[in-house]
């Protein structure tokens, strides 16, 4: 019962599903088989990095490979039109978040998968650290009450936006880009209840000095169902010097209690050749070597990438769409993250509170 997999995008974040998914082929989960990419002197590296297949054109590696399952890992705006043709060629999705840039984009997947009675999974990876999970267990065993407020800060150094993809970052934003993390993990802790009004700012100074033409940092407030609020910082300007490439975490309050999560630090440090100190997040993605010395990833950045397979074989094995529900990030979460981050940046263009619609 191989589960054949196939990747689009293979850039910075595209090889942390190649590794996981050709870590899911050495324990026998699923088959690496191919990737499409518009670089072809990456497709030429990754060729031999997994020796996957590798295609220009996604459209023909799906009508060519007969893929169970594929993960789209291409800027944010591109997502929409691959994971519609991948849907219709009756591959199971995981697409990286944000879903898409659009409320209108999200529905259109949703109805796709719908009807392609295909898995929609989005990498919302918050959800799969444990840390989390033991927030929300204190908040589903009624430990904390019923949940006021929260409060959450995720913020990148300077050389993602700047060095990683100068091309795209304009495109996007703190809040897109990191916000998308922290809004589905604040909405998934309070029982996916849905944004109701959002109001934000934003600054546009260092980066624009950069060239890159967009936000320094976004702002937000953003209000749920049932009372409960929610505020959110996210800049991706943190000097070089800085601990980690990231800095966040996470505090919720309820009626009977307060939790507190620092998502950043675990206790982690090192300090390497010509490098600041630096706090290492092994939560995420914790590299080590199995007894035959192979690479041996573990962590909640690589299980969120990984549940794909494990959902697909779920399926194979006669479970039905319907018992997954609720069990991992889906379409419906994708397009109430989309929501509130169009929300966010309606506000920040009009310098007003937005009220959110529902569908
Ligand atoms: N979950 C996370 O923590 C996390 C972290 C980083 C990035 N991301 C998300 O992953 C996605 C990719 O980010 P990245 O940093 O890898 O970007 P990247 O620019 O490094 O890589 C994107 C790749 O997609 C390819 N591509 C673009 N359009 C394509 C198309 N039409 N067909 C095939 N290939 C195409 C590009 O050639 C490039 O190699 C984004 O949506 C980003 O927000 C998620």
């Amino acid at each position: 019962m191989a589960i054949r997999i196939g990747v689009v995008g293979g850039g910075i974040f595209g090889e942390m599903h190649l590794q996981t998914f050709s870590q899911c082929q050495r324990g026998g989960r699923c088959e690496l088989v191919s990737l499409a990419d518009l670089n072809e002197n990456l497709l030429a590296k990754r060729r031999e990095q997994y020796g996957v297949k590798t295609y220009r054109d996604y459209r023909e590696m799906f009508a060519r490979e007969h893929l169970d399952g594929v993960s789209v890992v291409t800027p944010d705006p591109t997502h929409l039109p691959i994971v519609l043709a991948a849907l219709e060629a009756g591959c199971h999705v995981l697409v990286e978040k944000p879903m898409d840039v659009t409320v209108e984009g999200c529905r259109e997947m949703i109805a796709a998968a719908r009807k392609a009675e295909r898995l929609l999974e989005v990498d919302f990876h918050k959800r799969y650290d444990p840390y989390h999970m033991a927030l929300r267990e204190s908040i589903e065993t009624g430990k904390l009450g019923k949940p006021l407020y929260g409060y959450a800060w995720m913020e990148d150094r300077v050389e993602v936006p700047r060095d990683w993809w100068p091309n795209w970052a304009c495109k996007s934003s703190p809040a897109w880009f990191l916000g998308a993390h922290f809004v589905d993990l604040f909405r998934w802790l309070i029982g996916r209840k849905k944004g109701r009004r959002v109001y934000a700012t934003g600054v546009k100074n260092k980066l624009k000095s950069l060239g890159v033409d967009t936000f320094d940092c976004v702002q937000a407030k953003i209000d749920f169902e049932d009372d409960v609020s929610f505020a959110l910082d996210t800049s991706w300007v943190l000097p070089s010097g800085f601990e980690a490439i990231v800095n966040q975490g996470i505090r919720v309050i309820g009626t009977e209690g307060i939790l507190e999560v620092d998502s950043q630090d675990r206790g982690a440090e090192g300090c390497f050749k010509d490098r600041t100190h630096e706090t290492l997040n092994l939560g995420f993605k914790l590299y080590s070597r199995d007894k035959l010395g192979n690479p041996r990833y573990s962590g909640y950045g690589f299980e969120s990438i990984a549940d794909l397979v494990e959902n697909i074989a779920f399926l194979k094995c006669g479970g039905r769409l319907t018992d997954l529900q609720g069990k991992y990030p889906d379409g419906q979460d994708g397009l109430e993250t989309t929501r509130i981050l169009c929300g966010i940046h309606q506000s920040i263009a009009t310098g007003k509170l937005v009220e959110l619609g529902t569908d």
